[in-house]
Order: structure tokens, then C-alpha cells, then sequence
């Protein structure tokens, strides 16, 4: 039987992944582990959380934890469950009691002392570092006082705090998205076309998390019509939003994209990683980044 096991642990967004990393590795005594590719299959449980773990190069684990949703550092006692046919594991309770959601990241993997520093990738969230210290014989004491000075050192601020698993962030960014898709419908719905009859609804989040949405507006003098990309961008702008985090566009044709010109004026608040959601009435047809639809871009940076 595997034993149970407790950690403390702590999660934050990175906003500058190049320079934790940077101060990670000069720590004193640190040791590089590499980076890892770890999935971890989510199981819809009715208590705790329980999921398979699988990683290049390892034997794959089914780990049952449960911890606290609190910010700043937190517990979590779990168990580490070895799992010699991680296929056979995951259809069985796939087709049994569910799966909740598939986390796939990309883990620089640190070690300083007894605390493990994870620098992740998480594919549809974006740059984390989470800090892990394992309770062993010196008790639980001793791990609280390892994460705060590490804390520091990294710089991590409070505002940056996650409270929330990655499989609960991933959960709400997809119902995120949906009502990021529902104002860009909406707008659409709205749209003042009388020339084209081509409707057009673009819907931004912000930095805070705030959408920003609006139509194309035609005019009867046709040059002075505005798409709906450059709409939304004004009604950000004007509400404060600074950066792009998230677009969702919505049109009839078969897979409506922002036109050139939109794609330079969104360029000037979104970064390459940001997603973009091409939709019809209906919902998303297809999601791309923004990187894709503008490659090797020019842009305010550009001007320095
Ligand atoms: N249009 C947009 O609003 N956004 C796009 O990305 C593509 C085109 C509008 C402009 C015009 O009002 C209508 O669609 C037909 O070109």
C-alpha cells in the first residue's frame, strides 16, 4: 500500500517565466532537473480529486489528493499509486465515472532544498511557477519556512496568487470562453450592415478579465464603415483595458477571420499566444492563435 503523504504547496501566475527562471538557477544549491511533459487525465470524482498522472520516460501514477482552495501556500495530502497499464486505467474510470478534464503542461522541473520548483507550461493557460515543499522528518514547520524566503527570492507577488488546480482553471477558461463567444455573437446579432448584410460581432477580454464587445458599422459612404475588430478595440480602450488576452469573432461565412487591417489593430494590445476564437451564430468553429493569423509581425516594440 502507498503510503499517504503531505505537501506544502503554492501557486502563481508568471508573468516573466525568462526571469524566474533566471533567479531559480542562480539560488544557491539549486540542482536543474530538466523539463518534463507531464498529462494528467481528471476523473469526476465526488469527493477529493483523483487523476492519472503520465510522464515521458516514467511509470505513469494515479494520484487521489485532496487539498484546500486557498491563496498563498497551502496543504495537500495525496498518494502516489503506481499504474503499470495507464491506458487500461483511464478507459476503465473514463467509462465509468468520467473524465472532468485532460492537463497537458511542460515542467522545468528545480530542486533547492527540500522544496521542488515547478516552472510550468500549461497548454491553454499559460506560465505558472508553484512552489512544493514535501513534509518529511523535520514536520511541518520546517516546510512552511522554506516556501517564504524562496518566495521572495522568485519574486512573487500576491496579485499573482492562484487559488484554484490547473484542472479548475482549465475548467473555468473554457466557461470563460463560452461567454467570451456569447457577447461576440450578441454584438453580431446588432450589427448596422445595411450594404453588405454581412454581420460581424468581435468580443475582447482585458487584462482583468473584463469583455469588451461590438458590431461592424457601415456607412453610405462605404470606405467610412468600421469592422467589428476595430469597434471592439475602441469600447476596450475607452473602458481601460491596456492588453488582449482572449478575442472571439463571429460571422456567417464559413469560418469567419479578422481582415488584414484588423489583424495590425489587434496586434497592437494582443501577443502571439493569445487565442482566437473564429465562430459562427452557433458557437466556436475553430480556435487558433493570434500568432497564427498575424506570423512575424510588426509591432510597438518594433519602434524602440
Ligand atoms: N468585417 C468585419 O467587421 N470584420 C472582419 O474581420 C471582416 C469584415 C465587416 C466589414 C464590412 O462591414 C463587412 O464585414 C463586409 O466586409
Amino acid at each position: 500500500m502507498s503510503r499517504q503523504r503531505l505537501n506544502i504547496e503554492l501557486k502563481a501566475h508568471d508573468p516573466h517565466p525568462e526571469e524566474t527562471l533566471r533567479a531559480a538557477l542562480a539560488l544557491d544549491g539549486v540542482t536543474d532537473r530538466g523539463v518534463l511533459r507531464q498529462r494528467d487525465t481528471y476523473f469526476a470524482v465526488p469527493d477529493g480529486r483523483l487523476k492519472v498522472r503520465e510522464e515521458d520516460g516514467r511509470p505513469a501514477l494515479l494520484i487521489p489528493y485532496a487539498r484546500a482552495d486557498v491563496a498563498g501556500a497551502r496543504e495537500s495530502s495525496y498518494r502516489l499509486i503506481d499504474v503499470p497499464d495507464p491506458q487500461a486505467l483511464i478507459a476503465a474510470l473514463a467509462s465509468t465515472v468520467g473524465v472532468r478534464v485532460v492537463v497537458a503542461k511542460q515542467r522545468r522541473l528545480l530542486l533547492w532544498q527540500d522544496v521542488r520548483i515547478h516552472l510550468d507550461t500549461v497548454e491553454g493557460l499559460g506560465a505558472f511557477v508553484e512552489l512544493e515543499s514535501v513534509v518529511g522528518e523535520a514536520g511541518l514547520a520546517a516546510a512552511w519556512e522554506q516556501i517564504g524566503p524562496l518566495r521572495d527570492a522568485l519574486d512573487i507577488a500576491d496579485d499573482h496568487l492562484v487559488t484554484r488546480g490547473y484542472a479548475d482553471l482549465l475548467l473555468a477558461a473554457g466557461d470563460d470562453t463560452q461567454a467570451l463567444v456569447g457577447r461576440a455573437v450578441e454584438a453580431m446579432e446588432r450589427a448596422y450592415v445595411p450594404y453588405s448584410r454581412f454581420p460581424v460581432g468581435a468580443a475582447l477580454r482585458d487584462e482583468r478579465g473584463t469583455i469588451h464587445a461590438a458590431a461592424n458599422v457601415e456607412n453610405a459612404a462605404y470606405p467610412q464603415g468600421q469592422c467589428a475588430e476595430a469597434s471592439a478595440i475602441g469600447v476596450m480602450v475607452a473602458a481601460g483595458g491596456a492588453r488582449i488576452t482572449e478575442i472571439a469573432v463571429a460571422g456567417n461565412a464559413a469560418l469567419i477571420t479578422p481582415c488584414g487591417g484588423c489583424r495590425q489593430r489587434l496586434r497592437e494590445f494582443a501577443s502571439p499566444d493569445v487565442k482566437v476564437h473564429l465562430c459562427g451564430p452557433e458557437g466556436v468553429r475553430r480556435t487558433v492563435t493570434f500568432g497564427n493569423l498575424l506570423p512575424m509581425s510588426f509591432g510597438p516594440e518594433d519602434l524602440t
